[in-house]
């Protein structure tokens, strides 16, 4: 007999984020996403700059400014993220519940406070470690993100970039979170440092928590990510096994499969075009204009089915990368 399949981390159905424009415009920023996370899985959330996908881990946060209005439902044990209230979200879901390595750290860090005494604070409030242990404890925390010990009494005002990354990623990993969101933990980070913090991420969610890795490093994806989930102008358009999508057969979006080609290992041809405006979606298929395979029947919206989102969805076989 098989073991029945554990329950979600978090399981997404519907949501959709819509900002509202002066003059009655909206912008579709997440439209209709539907995916679950389950135990100890990772998931790499792909696609081009403004598609949403920060959007959409802000969503999951409670983080989405005022203009913005939600549909659909996110259930972390029980508990919906699109509707529970500020105060839920504030004392048992961010940092405890739902960890973030934002996009943009410096702005998450505190500037008047240094590298050591935000790691206390947040080791005080997580995990109760008081003085004497605590020291040791932000040294331990700050060394699991590769940050440098050296670093530590330092203000985020004089961290690099990628200094300033690692110390987000050491913050968003003290409270062992189930559900861990990085938005783009890597960025700033050169080759080494990438793959050392993606596999501290990896091991970070062991068998029991969820990763939802949002990354424009499809190396880092490759890397790590069980399943690869590709948005394109606010959608998800094609969810695959990492294994299927990176190896054979390959992205069966045409998107996806543009996304790979672009690669300097593959062709190295950018995908022609630039993707529609947000707030002004076609009908149909928002990759349109930009698809080769193209015809009348994508003028009406492909439905995601079998993991992919297209009517003519790509069927031969990925070359293999250039030696
Ligand atoms: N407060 C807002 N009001 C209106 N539009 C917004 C707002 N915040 C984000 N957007 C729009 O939502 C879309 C998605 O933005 P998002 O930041 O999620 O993109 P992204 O996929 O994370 O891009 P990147 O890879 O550059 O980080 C963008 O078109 C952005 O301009
Ligand atoms: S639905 Fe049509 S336009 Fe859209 S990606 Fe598929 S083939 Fe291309
Ligand atoms: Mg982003």
């Amino acid at each position: 007999m098989t073991a029945p399949a554990a329950s979600p981390v978090l399981s997404v159905r519907g949501l959709s984020v819509r900002f509202r424009m002066r003059g009655g415009a909206h912008v579709a920023a997440v439209t209709d996403a539907r995916f679950d996370l389950a135990p100890g899985e990772c998931l790499a959330l792909v696609g081009e700059s403004g598609c949403g996908k920060s959007v959409l881990a802000s969503a999951l946060l409670g983080l989405l400014p005022g203009n913005a209005e939600t549909a659909g439902s996110a259930l972390l044990g029980g508990l919906d993220l699109l509707t529970a209230d500020e105060r839920t979200l504030a004392r048992t879901v961010r940092g405890r519940r739902v960890g973030l390595v934002p996009q943009s750290p410096a702005a998450h860090l505190t500037p008047v406070r240094t590298v050591r005494s935000q790691l206390e604070e947040t080791l005080r409030e997580l995990t109760g470690v008081r003085r004497p242990a605590l020291r040791a404890a932000a040294e331990a925390a700050a060394e699991r993100a590769s940050f440098p010990v050296g670093h530590l009494d330092r203000y985020p005002h004089q961290l690099s970039g990628g200094l300033a990354q690692r110390a987000a990623t050491a913050l968003a990993l003290i409270g062992d979170a189930p559900l861990l969101l990085a938005d783009e933990p890597t960025t700033g980070l050169d080759r080494e440092l990438v793959d050392r913090t993606v596999d501290e991420l990896r091991r970070h969610v062991g068998d029991d928590r969820a990763l939802l890795l949002i990354t424009h490093d499809l190396a880092a994806a490759r890397r790590i990510a069980d399943r690869v989930a590709v948005m394109y102008a606010s959608r998800v358009v094609e969810i695959a096994a990492a294994e299927d999508f990176f190896g054979a057969p390959g992205p069966r979006h045409p998107y996806a499969r543009g996304l790979l080609d672009a690669l300097p290992e593959r062709e190295f041809t950018p995908i022609p075009g630039m993707p529609p405006e947000l707030s002004a979606l076609p009908e149909g298929c928002a990759f349109a204009a930009r698809c080769a395979g193209a015809d009348e029947t994508c003028g009406t919206q492909p439905a995601l089915t079998s993991g992919v989102a297209c009517h003519h969805p790509v069927t031969a076989a990925l070359e293999a990368p250039r030696a």
